[in-house]
């Protein structure tokens, strides 16, 4: 896209200005959102098809997840040719026209940039394990079995919980974080760089606007494989997100490929503050924003997988855990905000409450708290109409591989698989996966053949179609949501406050920029509650609420969302 502002690698200070910070994000989740050959799969002329409903939501930029050729055991994240498109998603001939498309709608694109690892059907790794002589042996990290054993290494997607694979033609183990379809590439081998440089640098010479880092904190090793010291053990983030040279790698990807075109980077960035604001500190010339993972995975119970809290979760300390956040970059780096992807269960069903007496309401109470909070807002497909959990009964139903992972861990260890699928029906991925719900026609309007992961049945009455006619749908709301975000830099650049913080069911906060001030009010609950706090509000009008009839000054309804300027 033609340069309009400056590049974001000039940007020294968080208020001052750039496009990346201004931008709304759409996520779109090719592999379901519009099925156009009846194969079940979503694909790039779906995507070209509902452009102009992506343009009509005023979004800026949207995230494609990887499109790139992959046998599919991660869903695209197992990469099996960088530049390549993937079989079931089209042809490049029709990414150009995709990316055309939204160009000519003055819409950017992000990639999803998958280089911690490849597919074991990837060309390199093809060679590399057949011959330790291969030029692409030192692609990937290896142990020779004549060492022995291979100090251990846990990983994410392994039954075994093992990084280790054992690979018989060349009589050594490979490393692999995620599952063993997914070598790690190694990074400390300076040739292996200059080829995803070489990559990326493809990519950047069609056109597109940016890049999304796919757990990128794992890329740098220690290759002298200490044994991982006691203290770190079970946390992954601290030790495997810590490389001895991601940083370098960072500033060097920058240097070589970022700082030469006007794009931007937004980081999978593990760990605690001090930590992300290495990736986004302007100054240290890396990346431009990242995503933190603390508000996320927030409220789950301790020692068992994803099984959200029966209680519900405490908003006093996910409140704090935004302003921590949100206070971190209100001098430095920039940062993001998001409830829901495709690693995530719905936001409506995590965060809100989709019954069907609030499903409107808390909806439109999360995408005010998304649309008016600081940091570049990231929305997934299908929040703007309130798609919800899938809640799938049987294991049989399920296609993601981490969740299939886990069950088998739990079934080899005789654990207790009925409550593990019942927390499941909350946090699992798949349930952010399911297919687009355009129409109360068969599949929700996404394919005429079999859908490669069931449509949520309550596609009837929640769908594009029925919301886009009324004017008080979940889905205007949304775009409203985005005008007025658009139209009023205090959202994008206002300073951000806490109120009442201690207020177990509001959760609010004032922005002021420039001589204006709003201040947002959002009940998390389904109780009625009352916002404690000095500020005046005799004189405030409301710029947005969630309900039809106008809101009290401090008493709020159930789910009430408001935004007055004060
Ligand atoms: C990231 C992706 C996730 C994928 C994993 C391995 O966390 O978001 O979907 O499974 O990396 O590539």
């Amino acid at each position: 896209m033609p340069p309009t502002q400056k590049s974001s690698n000039a940007t020294p200070y968080t208020s001052d200005p750039a496009w990346w910070k201004e931008a709304v994000v759409y996520q779109i989740y090719p592999r379901s959102f519009k099925d156009t050959d009846g194969d079940g799969i979503g694909d790039l002329k779906g995507i070209i098809e509902k452009l102009d409903y992506i343009k009509s939501l005023g979004i800026d930029m949207v995230w494609l997840n990887p499109v790139y050729a992959s046998p599919n055991k991660d869903n695209g994240y197992d990469i099996s040719d960088y530049r390549d498109i993937m079989e079931e998603f089209g042809s490049m001939a029709d990414f150009d026209s995709l990316l055309r498309g939204f160009h000519e709608r003055n819409i950017r694109v992000f990639m999803d940039l998958v280089v911690n690892h490849c597919s074991n059907q990837h060309a390199w790794f093809q060679s590399a394990s057949r011959d330790r002589n291969s030029p692409y042996y030192r692609y990937f990290h290896w142990w020779p079995a004549e060492k022995g054993k291979p100090p251990y290494r846990w990983s994410i997607f392994d039954e075994k919980g093992d990084a280790w694979e054992y690979n018989a033609a060349t009589s050594s183990y490979y490393l692999h974080y995620f599952s063993d379809f997914q070598p790690d590439l190694n990074w400390e081998n300076p040739a292996l760089r200059q080829e995803i440089y070489k990559m990326m640098r493809f990519w950047l010479d069609k056109g597109i606007d940016g890049f999304r880092l796919d757990a990128i904190a794992f890329c740098s090793k220690d290759t002298t494989w200490p044994a991982l010291p006691e203290e770190y053990h079970g946390n992954w983030p601290l030790y495997y997100a810590s490389g001895p040279h991601l940083h370098d790698y960072m500033q060097e990807m920058n240097r070589e490929v970022f700082s030469k075109y006007d794009i931007a980077t937004v980081a999978e960035a593990m760990g605690d503050v001090e930590r992300v604001m290495k990736f986004v500190d302007p100054a240290r010339k890396e990346l431009n924003m990242a995503y933190s993972f603390e508000a996320i995975d927030f409220g789950y119970l301790p020692n068992e997988y994803k099984m959200p809290d029966p209680k519900g979760f405490d908003l006093v300390q996910w409140k704090k855990i935004h302003a921590k956040w949100t206070d971190a970059f209100s001098e430095r780096g920039w940062g993001t905000i998001y409830l829901g992807n495709h690693d995530q269960p719905r936001m409506l069903s995590r965060w809100g409450d989709d019954r069907p007496e609030y499903r409107v309401l808390s909806s439109k109470m999360l995408t005010t708290f998304i649309l008016s909070m600081r940091g570049t807002p990231y929305y997934y497909y299908g929040d703007e109409i309130g798609m919800d959990n899938i809640r799938f009964d049987k294991i049989e139903d399920y296609k993601d591989i981490e969740l299939l992972t886990n069950y088998a861990q739990v079934k080899a260890k005789g654990g207790d698989l009925k409550r593990f699928l019942e927390g499941m029906k909350i946090s699992s991925r798949d349930n952010g996966r399911t297919p687009m719900q355009w129409n109360d026609k068969e599949q929700g309007g996404f394919t005429a053949g079999r859908p490669w992961l069931k449509v949520n049945p309550n596609y009837p009455a929640v769908n594009v179609s029925v919301q886009e006619n009324d004017p008080n749908s979940i889905l205007n709301h949304f775009r409203k949501m985005v005008q007025l975000r658009k139209h009023n830099p205090v959202l994008i650049y206002g300073d951000w406050k806490l109120v009442d913080p201690e207020n177990p069911s509001i959760f609010a906060y004032s922005r002021e920029w420039e001589g204006k001030k709003v201040l947002v009010v959002l009940n998390f609950k389904n109780t009625r509650a009352t916002l404690r706090t000095d500020l005046d509000l005799s004189h405030a009008r409301v710029w947005t609420g969630n309900y039809p009839d106008p809101p009290g000054k401090k008493e709020l309804r159930p789910y009430e969302a408001v935004i007055w300027e004060l």
